[in-house]
């Protein structure tokens, strides 16, 4: 796989055990579900390394002083509707005032073209750190048409989060924004002819919410 800076593939064991839990079939909606919700938090830790910081006045026991704080008005969290909806807790847990944007895009199941039927974003969406997450990143088309959503919006610093690429989505989202910078459980090998991703993990969406 061709290498591109603004791309972080996390080889970190604890993502890495944790992906392969939830790879399992016999994995549970319960226990699926909170492992998305670790690996969002684990991944969110690095991608939010350079979340800006304010300096805040506080008390201390021993005297006043002013100290760096994260605002939490300066992050926005976009879950693309619905699998990424099982990430945001996770990085919530990490950015607690955050806010939360919702995109809905749908998968024509012939052409696999992504549809938009919903965008919701906290305001003002331009001053933001936006992090976009999606579990699975296949074709890459939901993420490209989600980030240009924002774009219009005016969103300009966008990160994009997920658990497990293919190659191809990886290569698609990043030749359609090259500013976006994305982070990456897992690289998996390949689509297969349903753009299921291989050996991926099944639907995420499904396997989050207990559907079928
Ligand atoms: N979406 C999923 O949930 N799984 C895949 O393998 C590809 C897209």
């Amino acid at each position: 796989m061709e290498k591109f800076e603004n791309v972080t593939y996390f080889n970190h064991p604890l993502i890495q055990h944790k992906i392969s839990i939830l790879r399992k079939k016999e994995t549970g909606t319960n226990e699926f579900r909170h492992l998305v919700e670790e690996i969002a938090m684990l991944e969110g830790f690095e991608a939010l390394n350079d979340l800006p910081l304010e300096e805040v006045e506080i008390e201390t026991p021993i005297e006043k002083c002013k100290t760096p704080m994260i605002s939490g008005r300066k992050l926005a969290i976009v879950p693309i509707l619905r699998a990424g909806l099982g990430m945001v807790e996770g990085i919530l847990a990490l950015v607690p005032s955050a806010k939360i944007g919702h995109i809905g895009l749908y998968r024509d199941e012939e052409t696999f073209e992504p549809h938009e039927y919903y965008c919701k974003l906290p305001s003002p969406i331009e001053e933001r750190t936006i992090v976009v997450c999606d579990p699975m990143l296949a074709t890459g088309g939901s993420a490209i048409d989600a980030i240009t959503m924002i774009k219009k919006h005016g969103g300009r610093n966008i990160k994009f989060m997920c658990i497990i690429a293919a190659p191809e989505g990886v290569k698609a989202l990043h030749e359609a924004h090259p500013d976006v910078q994305i982070y990456i459980g897992h690289l998996d090998r390949c689509l297969n002819e349903h753009a299921y991703i291989c050996p991926g993990l099944g639907d995420a969406g499904d396997r989050i919410f207990g559907t079928k």
